[in-house]
This record gives C-alpha cells, structure tokens and sequence, in this order.
C-alpha cells in the first residue's frame, strides 16, 4: 500500500471517529445542522477526503473510495439516531411539564348566579310589561325638586320627615323613591302614559325590614278615565298572577302627597300582614306641575317595594341577609 494511500486511510477512521463522537454529544436540537454540517456538508471534513481521493493512484481509488463511502454512511446513520434521541427527550420534557395527576380531587368551579332579589324583580317587570306598561327610567341622584316638590311635598311638608333622606351637596339627594321617574316621564310626554320605573332607591335607615339601599317598581298609568277601579283590578290582578289566586291581598287606606284618595296594599306571608306597595289617584297637583291638565287626563300610580317581595317569596325574615353576600344563604335560591 502506498503512503498517500494509508495517510488517507488514517484521515478517514478519524474523521469518522470524530464525527460520531460528535454526534452523539450533540444536546439541543437546535445545533444538529451545524454540527453535522462540520462533517458531511460542503465545505466539511469529508470534502478533503474526496480531493485525496482524486490524487490517489487510480488502483488504490476502489478500496479508499468504499472506505469513505462506508465511514459516511455511518456518520450520517450517527446524526440521524442523534435527531431522534433528541426528538424523544424534547417530547419526554413537554410531557413532564405537562404532567396532570389525574388522582388529584377536582377544582370545584363556583358558578355565579342571578340574586334573589334581581330574579324577583325580572319577574315582576315581566309581569308588569305583559300589562302593557312600558319601562322608563331615571337618575338616583336627583334634586330635591324631582325627588320632593314636584311630587307635592313642598320642604315644610311632615311627609318629607317620613323619609330619612341622604343629601348630597349642591342640593342633590339620593332618590328615597322612585316617583320622581313620574315627574320626569310625564314632563317628557302627552298622556296616555303607561310606565313602569325599576330602579334602587336609598335611605338612612337600617333593621331587619328596612335596608339603606332597597329596590322600587314605579309604575303609573294616565290617560282620560283611568279610575280607581282600574287601580283596583290592576294591582289585585297583577298580586293574583304573583302569588295564586288564593293568597289574600287587602287594600288598606294610606296617605301620601302625590296622590289623593292613596291606599297600601298588604299580602299576607301566612303569620301576618306584609305591605307589599303603596298606591292611589295622581293628585291634581302633581298633573298641574308637569303641564297635564287635571280636568282632561286622571290615573293611578303606585310604588313597590321588590326586597320586601323577595322575603315574602322566599320566607326571609331578616333583610340584611341579602346584602351580606354570604355565598352559604345565597346558595340556598334557585339558580338562573
Ligand atoms: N313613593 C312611595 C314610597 O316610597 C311609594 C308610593 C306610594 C309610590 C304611592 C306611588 C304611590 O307611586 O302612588 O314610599
């Protein structure tokens, strides 16, 4: 064997030898092409072989040739069983970190639910508008006009004594009724005017019956002859489709400023009267303030307090409980 012949021998068992050892210290996926490509790409170790080849004498070419040809193959079998030891420790990692332990007790999700009082009120105002009122609206902070004069009760009148009103500055309150939406409706349109005005109303005021923030239906209805009879039939209709028809219901005469004959309705909770809202004739007055003339046009209003409906519904007998958030007495309600 000649010399060139066994030098080129030597190169290629070394070459090889250093590229498998290469190969298989290779760690991230990433450097595979780089490392791979120091051996068996254009410009890498193998290339020179190929050119001492070519120098060799043409009966030495067989043998040698074989001999890189073999030594290639087995680097490039090398790199290819480096890509797939790579491939299956880079999948065996995500599964790791991925790791569920599927004997762990389940994360209970809390789903949330409409209060109580909120279904009460959707129902009512369902109800309400299957009567044909139509919902209107109005602020909580309002003017002591809206809230008080407009609706008959001048600043010296005893009936504003009836209602601990929060005032805020510059003349405002926080509306301790939802009448005002009355004024405001019907300062904003000719009669016929058949409404409903849901809405949270506030007062300082706190025991088990009463709440500092409560929720009202307003509802009013003017047109030309709306009667005490229609007063009548509504509100005893309306208490018959929320409760049964057996639940007795009983008008009791009442007195407020912005109607005139009033009344107050009470249901009866199975153990004694609740008054459930307050009702009556619109007052001349209250028509004459927003421009109607009482002459031509007469109706009905009433206000109704929701929580107090909710309790009677749901047999509370405390109101902070509804406020308080305790998810134990909310989980108690149905859920929608
Ligand atoms: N605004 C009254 C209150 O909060 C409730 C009320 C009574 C409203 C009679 C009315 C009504 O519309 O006619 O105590």
């Amino acid at each position: 064997m000649s010399e060139a012949h066994a030098r080129l021998q030597a190169d290629i068992d070394a070459i090889r030898a250093e590229a498998l050892e290469a190969a298989s210290a290779v760690e991230r996926e990433a450097d595979l092409a780089t490392v791979r490509a120091r051996f068996v790409g254009k410009k890498g170790a193998f290339a020179p072989l190929m050119q001492a080849l070519g120098r060799l004498a043409p009966e030495d070419r067989p043998s040698a040739g074989a001999r890189i040809n073999v030594a290639r193959d087995a680097v490039e079998a090398a790199f290819e069983s480096a890509r797939s030891r790579l491939a299956e420790a880079a999948l065996a990692a995500a599964l790791e970190r991925g790791r569920v332990d599927v004997t762990l007790p389940g994360r209970v999700v809390a789903a949330g639910a409409t209060h109580p009082v909120q279904q009460v009120l959707d129902d009512l105002v369902d109800l309400l508008c299957a009567f044909g009122f139509e919902l209107a609206d109005g602020p909580e902070v309002e003017t002591e006009t809206f809230n008080f004069d407009l609706l008959n009760m001048p600043s010296s009148h005893p009936a504003r004594d009836m209602q601990d009103t929060f005032y805020l500055e510059g003349g405002l309150l926080l509306r301790t009724q939802t009448s005002p939406v009355q004024v405001r409706t019907m300062q904003s349109r000719q009669p016929p005017v058949r409404i409903i005005a849901p809405g949270k109303v506030f007062r300082c005021d706190a025991d088990t019956t009463h709440s500092p923030v409560f929720h009202q239906i307003e509802g009013l209805w003017i047109d030309r002859d709306v009667t005490m009879a229609d007063l009548k039939g509504t509100l005893t209709h309306f208490l018959r489709m929320l409760y049964g028809p057996d639940r007795p219901v009983r008008f009791r005469p009442s007195f407020f400023p912005f109607t005139e004959p009033s009344v107050e309705l009470d249901v009866w909770t199975g153990s004694r009267w609740m008054e459930v809202l307050g009702a009556g004739m619109v007052h001349p007055q209250v028509l004459r303030n927003v421009g109607y003339d009482p002459d031509q046009v007469q109706g009905f209003a009433f206000g109704l307090g929701v929580d107090r409906l909710a309790m009677i519904r749901y047999g509370i007998t405390d109101i902070r409980y509804l406020w308080e958030n305790d998810a134990r007495f909310l989980r108690q309600f149905p859920t929608r």
